[in-house]
Parts: structure tokens; sequence; C-alpha cells
């Protein structure tokens, strides 16, 4: 019903009132003193029954309510308007006659603002209605600052959301630009990566952050020599300690972040290349010391690098690349993760179909 885009009146006198009277006598009388007043958009019903679709309908800034009705009396649509399920409780100023006290005590009871005795006094009535007003604009009022200001964090919260991704999409791609042409690798491996996060029930907001912070696992290659990081053949003992600082230089790149997302990536990058066993690097990690992202990452990048070209090596086929990876279940992978991999086995060959390199 408060809808944003629409435009806020603030001008008591343009406010939308609602007249229900079950005598025409009454309801024209109201109607009169309300406009000759300067109120611009009165609206009347003899029946009560159509009080909630014409409140709702026009969004009434107050509801003049009869309680002495036929068939639905003045408290069965009180009933009504309180059952809708808007945060507002309808402004409701209650018509009784005079001697109907008990009447006027249920109905401030029961959600009426304030009341009138009939026959009408207009100018306390009036005085009524203008005071029921202004506390209805100032309602109105903020709530409509609310939802502007909430609106305006939903998109300051998506910008800085979705600056933070390019940015580390960027890191992603810096990572994999000196050995990888198409960036497709990151791509692959980080979408093998969440889907093995699922399988191994992370819930959605934890494997859509190992999607965002698997790119940057490589990001310590950066500072890899090219002879060394681009060299067509197999390392040197010394070029090999060289190449496996990358894990230690990614780590360092990424401390001292605290947002979930960086501390995830700074994980991943330390532990990418240790192995189940003990025997990986930096920190020769084994087990379930390595953190399960770490593990989950181990196995994503491995199957992608075997099936893509290097700098040092052509593609594997599909199939020698999974003998290898069960080959090593429980030396290099976890053999829990290994299973999940080979259930989920058609679901990553489709990642690899459709984010394959091109011809
Ligand atoms: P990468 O190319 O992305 O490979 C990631 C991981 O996939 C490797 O980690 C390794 O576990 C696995 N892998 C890739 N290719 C093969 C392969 O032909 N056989 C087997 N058994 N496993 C493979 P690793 O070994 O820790 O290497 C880390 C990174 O060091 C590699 O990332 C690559 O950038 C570089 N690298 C490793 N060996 C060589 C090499 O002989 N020559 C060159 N130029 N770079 C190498
Ligand atoms: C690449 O540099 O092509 C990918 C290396 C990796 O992700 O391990
Ligand atoms: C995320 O991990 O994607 C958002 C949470 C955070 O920045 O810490
Ligand atoms: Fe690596
Ligand atoms: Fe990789």
């Amino acid at each position: 019903m408060s809808d944003i885009t629409k435009i806020l009146n603030t001008d008591p006198k343009k406010s939308c009132i609602l007249i229900v009277d079950d005598e025409a006598a009454n309801v024209r009388l109201l109607e009169k003193i309300l406009t000759m007043t300067g109120y611009s958009n009165v609206i009347c019903t003899q029946d009560p029954t159509q009080v909630v679709p014409l409140y709702q309908h026009h969004d009434c800034d107050l509801i003049l309510l009869d309680i002495d009705m036929p068939i639905l009396d003045g408290f069965g649509v009180m009933a009504q308007l309180n059952e809708l399920t808007n945060n507002t409780p309808p402004p409701i100023l209650v018509l009784t006659a005079q001697h109907m006290q008990s009447f006027r005590q249920r109905a401030l009871d029961n959600g009426a603002r304030d009341y009138v005795t009939k026959p009408f006094d207009a100018s306390e009535l009036l005085s009524r209605v203008r005071n029921l007003l202004d506390v209805q604009m100032a309602h109105r009022l903020t709530q409509h600052q609310n939802a502007l200001l909430e609106q305006k964090v939903r998109e300051r919260t998506q910008i800085i959301y979705d600056t933070r991704l390019q940015v580390v999409r960027c890191l992603g791609r810096a990572a994999e630009y000196r050995d990888e042409e198409t960036g497709l690798h990151i791509i692959r491996m980080s979408k093998i990566s969440a889907l093995l996060g699922k399988a191994a029930r992370l819930d959605d907001e934890q494997s859509d952050r190992l999607l965002n912070a698997a790119p940057m696992h490589d990001i310590g290659k950066i500072g890899i020599p090219d002879e060394i990081l681009l060299k067509p053949g197999k390392f040197t003992p010394e070029e090999w300690e060289i190449m496996k600082t990358h894990a230690q230089i990614g780590a360092d790149i990424l401390a001292g972040n605290d947002s979930d997302l960086m501390i995830m990536a700074h994980d991943i990058a330390l532990t990418h290349h240790e192995k189940w066993n003990g025997t990986g690097y930096p920190n020769g990690l084994k087990g379930e010391e390595i953190p399960l992202v770490g593990r989950i990452c181990a196995l994503a990048d491995v199957f992608d690098a075997l099936t893509s070209t290097r700098p040092y090596k052509k593609a594997w086929s599909v199939e020698k690349s999974i003998n290898l990876i069960k080959s090593e279940s429980g030396q290099h992978f976890d053999p829990l993760l290994v299973d999940l991999f080979l259930k989920n086995l058609p679901a990553i060959i489709e990642i690899k179909e459709k984010y394959g390199e091109p011809e």
C-alpha cells in the first residue's frame, strides 16, 4: 500500500476520508461539513461490507465509522480492518449516539483513535478530524522517509557488493593472465569448486562465497618470474622451490582483510596445494588440518589443470584425469571429496563443456 514511487501527500485537505454510515442523511451531512471546510477527497458508503475494499483501494487516511449499523456493525468493520496484514492500524474515528457510552469505550478499546457523538457538533468534528489527519500525515511522512532510506541502503549495499565482486574477479583474472589466456580455467575451476562445496553440504551463502573466492587461488603466481612460470619444460629443483612460493605469496597478498570472502580467499590461496597425506606445500598440512575449501579447490584445480593445455603440458583426456584423481584418493585428495566428485561427474563435465576453450 505504501508504494514508495507514489507522490507523498502531506496536505490534510487532500487526504482521503471515508465516511461510513447506514443512514443517508448522516452521510450527506458529514460529507457537506467536510467538503465545505475544503476536504477535497471524501468518499462515502452506506454499506459496511464495502469498507475494507474501499479502504484498501483508496488507501484512506481516515475512516469516519458509524457503530450502530445493521448486518455488519462498526465493531465488525473494525475487526475486519484490524485483520488486514498491514503494518499501519487503520485510522478510525467512530460516530456514536450520545447515550451509547459503553459503545464508545469498546470502540476505543478495539482500535478506534477517537470518537464524536451524534448529533454532530461541526466544529468539534472538524477538530477531531484535523488532529487525526495531522497524526496520519506525520505517520505517512515517517513511513515514506523510512522507505526511501531503506531503498537507498539497498542500492548502496548492492553497489558495494557488485564492486567487490568485480574487484575480486579482476584479481582472479590478473592471477591467470600470464599463463592462461582465456581466463576460462578460473571460471570452470570456481564453478566445480562451488558444486563440490554444495555436495559437501556447504550452505548457499558459503558455496556462493567459495565461487567468488576460488578465482584468487593462484594470485601468488604474480610473484613468479616469467622464465619459470612460462617455462615450456620441466622445472629444475631450484625453479620448483621458487614456483612453490606462489601459495604463500598469494596468502600474503590476500592477508589482513576481515571480510568473510577475503578470509576464505586467503585460506584457499594458502592451502590449495596441500595434500591429504601431508606431502603438499607450503606447510605440509594433513587431512582435516587442511581447510575444507582448500581441499575442495585442490581437487577442482587439478582436475581442470590436467584437462587443460599449459605452457608445460598438453591437455589430458577426461578419462585419464579421472583415473589420476581416483588413484590419488586418500593420497593427494580427501577421499570423501573424491567420492562426491565421482558422484557429480555429469554436472562437472557439463561445466567443462559449457566453459570449454574456444577451438
Ligand atoms: P597448474 O598448471 O594450474 O597446475 C595445478 C596443479 O594441477 C598442479 O599443482 C598439479 O597438482 C596438477 N597438475 C597439472 N598438470 C599436471 C600434470 O601434467 N601431471 C600431474 N600429475 N599433475 C598435474 P603443482 O604441481 O603444485 O603446480 C603448481 C603450478 O606450478 C602449476 O599450476 C603450474 O603453474 C606450475 N608448474 C608445475 N609444474 C610445472 C612444470 O613442469 N613446468 C612449468 N612451466 N610450470 C609448472
Ligand atoms: C593457470 O594459471 O592457468 C591456472 C593454474 C591454477 O589454477 O592452478
Ligand atoms: C561474501 O562472502 O560473498 C560476502 C560476505 C563478506 O564480504 O564477508
Ligand atoms: Fe596453484
Ligand atoms: Fe588453478
